[in-house]
């Protein structure tokens, strides 16, 4: 029984707060960037990668005491990890499943990396709007410029 409960042995449940799952292999410390977590302050934060899961193969996951995220977060999420589910936990159960869903435009949430790009003048209140032009790996197109923003200028931008 005792080998038996090591072997089984899993990252421990939370009480109240967020766990995201199903993260896109390999994409959990950029989650954690994305929320802006440095281990700081806060409470306990649990982070899991390459676990095996039945419909990604293998996953990673973020567990975070005490803290439920805003829409805003949610959507970033969305950008790096379209499959992501965001389970919220309330003494223990959870109370709230929801998937993570990249909309096909995406505005308000990054900036066009072209300098020139009229959605960076200051003079212009236009906002940054970007089409999805593929998933994994993110691909966004500026309305305004035509520019591709590929992950990577996307992640650096958290
Ligand atoms: N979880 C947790 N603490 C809790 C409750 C749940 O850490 N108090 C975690 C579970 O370990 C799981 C995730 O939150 O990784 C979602 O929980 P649950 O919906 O019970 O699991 P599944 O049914 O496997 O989820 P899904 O169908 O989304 O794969
Ligand atoms: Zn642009």
């Amino acid at each position: 029984m005792v080998l038996m409960s090591k072997r089984t042995l899993r990252v421990s449940k939370i009480r109240n707060g967020t766990v995201i799952d199903h993260i896109a292999r390999g994409k959990a410390l950029d989650v954690i960037r994305i929320l802006g977590i440095d281990g700081r302050s806060g409470g306990v934060v649990t982070i899991a990668m390459n676990v095996p899961s039945k419909k990604l193969g293998t996953k990673d996951m973020v567990k975070i005491e005490g803290r439920e995220l805003n829409p805003e977060e949610v959507d970033r999420i969305a950008l790096i990890s379209p499959r992501a589910t965001i389970n919220i936990i309330r003494n223990y159960r959870v109370v709230e499943k929801q998937k993570v869903k990249l909309p096909p435009v995406v505005q308000g949430i990054i900036k066009c990396i072209k300098p020139s790009c009229i959605s960076n003048s200051k003079d212009e209140p236009v906002k940054p709007t970007f089409y999805v032009e593929q998933e994994d790996p993110l691909r966004l197109r500026c309305h305004y410029c035509n520019n591709i923003m590929e992950e990577e200028d996307i992640l650096k931008q958290f």
